[in-house]
């Protein structure tokens, strides 16, 4: 790995415990203006000091937070389809490696469709955009996508993982399931789990624990964070367990205090 890979990962990855709480905000690019984040820049700057890493759109980047704001942004580089479209999920390439360049990107997510009809092209849309990255030493960020019908158990989402990092992917991003230490034992790259719809806090909380006990580096969270009644308390309470090992009770208490 080059220097300006393993710079730009320490970014992304805090160096002194290898984990990350990464904030996913990203939404917007197949959701539209997503509860929580229809003025995505007054949710997401306050939330910003307990984050490690922004994961968003260019046009999101652009719009909503200041050039000057020192954080490490992981850009969201394929897309094109829509919640409301036949084909959720066949998603391409929707920004270029110069255009993340130019945004001084840390680190690209591009989403790949495993067992669904639309596989092999974002498989080939991936890895044609891992070539770009590895050109200039930017870690890509697979994102296992799981289609509505899908079962996310950890068989899925061991293959889906795996493939990804097989394929060429710096880190995985994928979905808490029973047995996930199977996932990531599995898994040569780092794991970082999404936090999917949003559920009670406690809950949140609970699989945000579990998935690092079994071994996930981090999480990649935004519903739960920012469909949150406390926004600032669950990335609190999602800091201490990613980086201070707190337990899923004690991130609760925390995200109790000055409700
Ligand atoms: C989905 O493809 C997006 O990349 C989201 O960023 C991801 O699902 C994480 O967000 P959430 O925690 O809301 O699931």
């Amino acid at each position: 790995m080059d220097w300006g890979m393993k710079n730009r990962l320490s970014k992304i990855i805090k160096p002194k415990d290898g984990h990350t709480v990464m904030l996913a905000v990203d939404h917007g690019y197949f959701m539209g203006p997503t509860t929580g984040l229809e003025n995505l820049g007054a949710m997401v700057n306050p939330l910003l000091r307990y984050a490690d890493t922004l994961m968003l759109t260019r046009g999101a980047l652009r719009n909503y937070i200041a050039p000057e704001v020192d954080i490490p942004i992981v850009l969201r580089v394929s897309g094109g389809t829509s919640i409301v479209g036949k084909e959720l999920l066949h998603e391409g390439t929707v920004v270029s490696i110069e255009d993340a360049i130019r945004l001084n990107a840390s680190g690209v997510a591009y989403s790949i469709l495993v067992g669904a009809e639309f596989e092999r092209d974002t498989l080939l849309g991936m890895t044609q955009y891992i070539d770009e990255a590895e050109r200039y030493g930017i870690p890509v960020l697979a994102v296992t996508a799981v289609g509505r019908d899908m079962v996310k158990d950890a068989k899925y989402l061991s293959l889906a993982s795996r493939m990804a990092a097989e394929l060429g992917a710096t880190i995985v991003k994928t979905y808490f399931c029973p047995g996930f230490e199977k996932v990531v034992d599995s898994c040569p790259v780092p794991i970082v789990i999404a936090g999917g719809k949003k559920t009670p806090e406690k809950e949140a909380l609970q699989m945000a624990y579990d998935a690092i006990q079994a071994g996930a580096i981090g999480v990649d969270m935004g519903r739960n964070i920012f469909q949150s009644e406390n926004p600032v308390g669950m990335m609190k309470a999602v800091q201490v367990i990613v980086h201070k090992k707190a337990t899923a009770k004690e991130a609760f208490d925390i995200f109790n205090e000055k409700k």
